[in-house]
């Protein structure tokens, strides 16, 4: 077995007297998607900030590749290739693909010795390449992508973390908002993601989606490890059973 890109080992996180995590261990290989299951307010979304710098664990080590690591801030967990897509995906959308990718860390170039400007061209490029990466058509690369669906929305949102070279992705709900036929198009995208030897985490309520896609699922409730199982040693009901208790 290889060393996980990714151990959670033993964390807890308490808010006040609320225990949002107690003693909770899991691990996250190269090409693997892990699935994160359970009822609201297991604690799924408070597991996924600690290990995207967003909260500081009181107890239990997070490690990467091996090294135990803190971060300060998510920029840090960015830094070190933790990307996480919210459902909101933090899309400028007056913007097109390309200067989405590099929002915020927009590269420049000089202009006939004058001020630096927005180097549209390679912004465009990245665009066409990394959409092309993911296997995913879209027509209008210049359009802002307030024009595209929530499907191609979420696929730029994927390709803004691949581009900056994430091997961790983490994904809160991503089909959470879409038709069928978009759900379909996402979860294509994140077997292309295992594919490229990332590592995902997807936090979902749908089944169908977990069954089609994770080779494990984590199920918490009320901030416990309910259990692990790989989708082809469990069946749905007994994943609802763990998540629900009883
Ligand atoms: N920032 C916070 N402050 C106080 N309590 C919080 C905070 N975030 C989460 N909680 C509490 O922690 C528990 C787990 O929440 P959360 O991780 O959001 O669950 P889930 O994402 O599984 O619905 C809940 O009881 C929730 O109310
Ligand atoms: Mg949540």
């Amino acid at each position: 077995m290889t060393e996980p890109l990714l151990d959670v080992r033993g964390v807890s996180k308490y808010f006040g007297g609320v225990h949002a995590l107690e003693d909770v261990s899991m691990d996250l290989h190269a090409g693997e998607v892990v699935a994160l299951a359970g009822d609201n307010g297991a604690g799924k979304s408070t597991l996924i900030k600690a290990i995207s710098g967003v909260h500081k664990v009181d107890r239990g080590d997070i490690l990467l590749e091996g090294k135990p690591v803190t971060y300060e801030s998510p920029q840090q967990a960015r830094d070190h290739g933790i990307e996480t897509i919210y459902q909101d995906l933090a899309l400028a959308d007056n913007l097109s693909i390309g200067a989405n990718i590099f929002l915020g860390r927009e590269p420049k170039r000089k202009a006939f010795g004058f001020l630096p400007v927005l180097d549209r061209g390679l912004m465009a490029d990245a665009a066409k390449e990394t959409m092309r990466r993911l296997d995913f058509h879209v027509d209008r690369l210049s359009a802002p992508v307030s024009a595209f669906s929530g499907g191609q929305r979420q696929a730029v949102a994927i390709g803004r973390a691949i581009y900056w070279n994430a091997k961790i992705l983490i994904m809160d709900e991503p089909t959470a908002a879409l038709g069928v036929p978009e759900q379909r198009k996402v979860i294509a995208l994140i077997k292309s993601l295992k594919e490229q030897g990332k590592g995902v985490i997807f936090i979902s309520h749908n089944l169908g989606d977990i069954f089609a896609v994770a080779d494990r699922i984590v199920v918490l409730r009320r901030g416990i490890k309910a259990g692990e199982r790989k989708p082809d040693e469990t069946t749905g009901d007994e994943i609802v059973r763990l998540m629900v208790g009883g």
